[in-house]
């Protein structure tokens, strides 16, 4: 009996810890991160590679796979990756960002353990620590759906990964100097497409190909570092399948425009003359357009592609107005095999409200970015383990920023980590405002939510008749317009701490990001994993003994 009793419990624990399923497929990847040097723009400049690619490897999963990834860091800085957009249930221990983790040390190694529970769709992966997300170590991760669910269109010929991004040929350790000295990193010197820009001169190698007559998915994801971009394909629509997780309903587009973060897949069909087009990824709201181009060729084709670039649109309305022809498809299955809409958000209370309005200011002369007027920062010890170690009152003060900021914003910035305590299972209201000139894109960890409403001007409760209360995208990113507001709704369901970040990478670097709080009463196994066995500690809780864990 009691031996039974142990088993049972070892077996809950092992599994629970490492917050991995047994029953699932597992990957396995072993990642040696390192620097080498790059030229994507003819600029050699150091770059950060996995296991010697830039941008590093695309991670393939289905549903509910079980992946485990052992990253060597051999740069000579601390590194942390995180995985976008997957929601780790109960699992912040594998976010990948410093109020969760310590950073895996230079020439040290830490391995990874996370699930794609009940997801789908299209991701990225990207480097949480110093700026180094300019230099590389970004990827594609895509989740496929289990053979078993039917997906809202036909198997694609073929599935290719497009990663667009603004580009600095400065690097990584110099955008980071100017940051420290208060200064911005200024204007991006080109866009990528794939780590490439191809020239235009008649000898650019294709990155994509198409067979005449067949249809493709082209995964198209933000990884840059500020700049909103349009994306196109010279002769082709593109129609809209899925977006951050979510199947959408299949609009037919001519160019999409994707701010920082996000993540949209398209279905492109070769209906076109066989011969080379461009794709083009273009900066938007900027003085001087910057563009990106690749080429993809029909097979058998024959023919330059025309050095005629279809137009991107102009100003930002036309993106809002795309924003609001983005609807959920109610009637498609998500990961598990029934509709997306048989959950009626639009129907439950709201309990909470907040306010988050982004700001920039000089604090002694140094550019700091702020919400609520508070600018954050990442304490030596992470945020979570401080919660889990019972030293929390050591490291930081729980709802740091009020829900509701004066209108006329803080008088003085200053710089503290800022957590809001979320009460579990809470079905809460989140309000990006935006006062400044520049476009925003938040981004929320651990959940998707319902991109509800964005729209010019101040938000007052009137605006809520303007929701879209039945079939907004559930998504993870949402762009912030000048002077404009957006609207989210969603369930705290999801235990631990998770971060909420401008994904402008200069902003968040400056302190424009924070942490939600998420504690189950129950402090049970089924709401939250124990802290795994290999997680790497630092700060005050070093040498502390761990806390009990978490049995049932
Ligand atoms: C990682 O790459 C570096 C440089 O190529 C090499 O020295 C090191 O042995 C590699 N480490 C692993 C774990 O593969
Ligand atoms: C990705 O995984 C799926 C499912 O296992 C498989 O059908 C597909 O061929 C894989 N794609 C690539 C590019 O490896
Ligand atoms: C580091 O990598 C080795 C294998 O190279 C592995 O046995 C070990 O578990 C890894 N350590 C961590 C903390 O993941
Ligand atoms: C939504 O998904 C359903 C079920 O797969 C599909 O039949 C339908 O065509 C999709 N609707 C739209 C508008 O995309
Ligand atoms: C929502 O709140 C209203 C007004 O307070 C109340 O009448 C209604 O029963 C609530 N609905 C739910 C689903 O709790
Ligand atoms: C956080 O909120 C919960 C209610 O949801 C409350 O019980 C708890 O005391 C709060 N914690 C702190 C530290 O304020």
């Amino acid at each position: 009996m009691g031996g039974v009793m142990f088993i049972l419990m070892l077996c809950l624990t092992a599994g629970a810890m490492s917050g991995v399923r047994g029953e699932d497929p597992y990957l396995f990847f072993t990642w040696n991160v390192t620097y080498g040097t790059i030229s994507p723009l003819g600029v050699p400049q150091q770059g950060i590679l996995i296991n010697g690619q830039f941008p590093g490897p695309n991670i393939n999963s289905t549903t509910n796979n079980n992946i485990v990834i052992n990253i060597h860091n051999n740069l000579h800085e601390p590194f942390l990756l995180t995985w976008s957009g997957i929601q780790h249930r109960k699992n912040s221990w594998q976010d990948g960002v410093l109020g969760t983790m310590c950073p895996i040390q230079p020439g040290t190694n830490y391995t990874y353990h996370f699930q794609v529970k009940d997801q789908i769709g299209s991701y990225i992966y990207y480097p949480t620590t110093a700026m180094h997300r300019a230099a590389g170590a970004f990827g594609g991760l895509r989740v496929n759906s289990r053979l078993l669910i039917p997906v809202p269109y036909a198997d694609p010929e073929e599935d290719y990964t497009v990663l667009i991004g603004d580009w600095y040929t400065k690097g990584h350790s110099t955008l980071r100097k100017f940051l420290d000295s208060g200064r911005s990193i200024g204007r991006p010197d080109g866009v990528l497409i794939n780590g490439k820009s191809a020239k235009g001169d008649g000898k650019d190698k294709p990155l994509f190909t198409m067979r005449a007559g067949k249809t493709y998915k082209y995964r198209i994801c933000n990884v840059g570092l500020k700049n909103s971009l349009n994306f196109r394909i010279q002769g082709h629509a593109m129609k809209l399948v899925e977006m951050e997780g979510s199947h959408t309903v299949q609009n037919t587009y001519q160019s999409l425009d994707v701010h920082v973060g996000q993540c949209f897949s398209v279905l492109v069909t070769a209906d076109q003359k066989p011969k080379d087009y461009y794709v083009v990824a273009s900066t938007r709201f900027t003085k001087s357009v910057l563009s990106g181009k690749s080429i993809i060729r029909y097979i058998g084709g024959k023919g330059p592609a025309s050095p005629e670039i279809p137009e991107a649109p102009i100003g930002w309305a036309w993106s809002l107005n795309q924003f609001r022809t983005f609807r959920w498809n109610l009637t498609a299955s998500a990961a598990r095999p029934n509709p997306q809409g048989s959950y009626h958000y639009g129907a439950i209370n709201i309990t909470r409200t907040i306010k988050l309005v982004n700001s920039a200011s000089k604090v002694d002369g140094k550019i700091r970015y702020a919400v609520n007027g508070i600018s954050h920062i990442d304490p030596p010890t992470p945020l979570k383990l401080a919660e889990y170690y019972g030293v929390a009152n050591k490291v930081f003060k729980y709802d740091t920023i009020p829900d509701d900021p004066p209108a006329r914003g803080a008088p003085k910035v200053t710089s503290a980590p800022i957590v809001l305590n979320m009460t579990f299972r809470n079905f809460i209201e989140i309000i990006f405002e935006n006062h400044e000139k520049s476009i925003q894109s938040w981004h929320l960890d651990g959940y998707s939510f319902f991109a509800v409403a964005i729209e010019p001007g101040r938000w007052t409760p009137k605006r809520r008749m303007n929701y879209n209360l039945l079939d907004a995208v559930s998504r993870h990113t949402v762009q912030v317009f000048p002077n404009s507001w957006a609207a989210i709704l969603l369930t705290i369901d999801n235990a631990g701490m998770w971060n909420i970040r401008s994904e402008i990478a200069e902003r968040r670097y400056l302190g424009q990001q924070l942490y939600a709080s998420v504690l189950s009463p129950a402090r049970s196994l089924r709401d939250e994993y124990n802290i795994p066995d290999n997680a790497l500690l630092c700060g005050i809780i070093k040498n502390l003994p761990k806390p009990p864990p978490y049995v049932i």
